[in-house]
């Protein structure tokens, strides 16, 4: 059976209040009739979560909403986490972990991912882990993806069977309105893959979803999507744009791949 195509709309911290959340959840509602072929998951900032109705837009719109990290802890003396417990018992099915300006912002270390990405499939949250590297365009580095892969994934050895998102964002892509080309994306994933594979074995790529994200919209996600080894994209500024992420959506759901 082909895998469930993913697609990401990351809000980071936007917009600005709950009212602007509230709309722009409704824009997203209004974007889908029925049932998604697609994972379509929005990643807002936790109020914005907890203030919706994630009944309604999961059965109205068919979204899923996602956090934007979780803690390497369960629970306890450690303010101002969430736990994955604490997600899932609201509802959320998703966790962005180890995005670049989350690793930025708290210094995280391979390892304190790692820890993260076994509270969250101990918790049957499902983790987009994000890899990347800061460099510039001419040169992917190998060495750094293949340490935030192979520590940062070690719990998928005891969660074999569960299901994970790896999203490949060069942070030199982030934001920026530059996006890695096909090739690059292409050659990456494939590394990916092939570290996944030497660590876990040929199986444990049934349950992995591999994305990319970095500067998406609606223009470049037509050639972005002919990468034959993608699985779907993480997208950030354009998710906050009705006009663009409806097309998006669109494009995405029609997507035969
Ligand atoms: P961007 O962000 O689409 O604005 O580049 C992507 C991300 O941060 O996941």
């Amino acid at each position: 059976m082909p895998k469930k195509l993913f697609l990401g709309f990351n809000w980071k911290l936007n917009p600005t209040t709950f009212k602007e959340g509230d709309d722009l959840l409704k824009e997203y509602s209004k974007t889908t009739q029925g049932k998604l072929k697609s994972e379509v998951v929005i990643f807002p900032p936790t109020p914005f979560f907890l203030q919706a109705d994630l009944a309604k837009i999961e059965s109205q719109s068919h979204y899923q909403v996602g956090s934007q990290d979780v803690s390497a802890y369960t629970s306890g003396a450690y303010t101002g986490e969430l736990s994955a417990q604490i997600l899932t018992s609201f509802g959320l099915k998703y966790c962005l972990i180890g995005h670049s300006e989350t690793r930025a912002l708290h210094k995280l270390e391979n390892d304190q991912i790692d820890q993260k990405v076994q509270r969250a499939l101990e918790a049957n949250l499902i983790p987009v882990l994000c890899i990347g590297y800061s460099q510039d365009k001419n040169g992917i580095n190998f060495d750094e993806l293949k340490q935030q892969v192979e520590i940062g994934l070690k719990g998928l050895e005891k969660f074999q069977d569960k299901k994970v998102v790896l999203a490949y964002e060069p942070v030199w892509a982030i934001g920026t309105g530059k996006t890695a080309d096909s090739k690059t994306i292409s050659q990456v994933l494939d590394f990916v893959k092939k570290t996944v594979q030497i660590q876990f074995g040929q199986s444990s790529l049934l349950n992995l979803n591999f994305i990319y994200g970095g500067s998406v919209d609606d223009k470049n996600i037509v050639e972005l999507s002919k990468v034959a080894n993608i699985d779907g994209f993480l997208i950030g500024g354009a998710s906050l744009k009705p006009l663009v992420f409806g097309k998006i959506i669109e494009y995405f759901e029609n997507l035969e791949k």
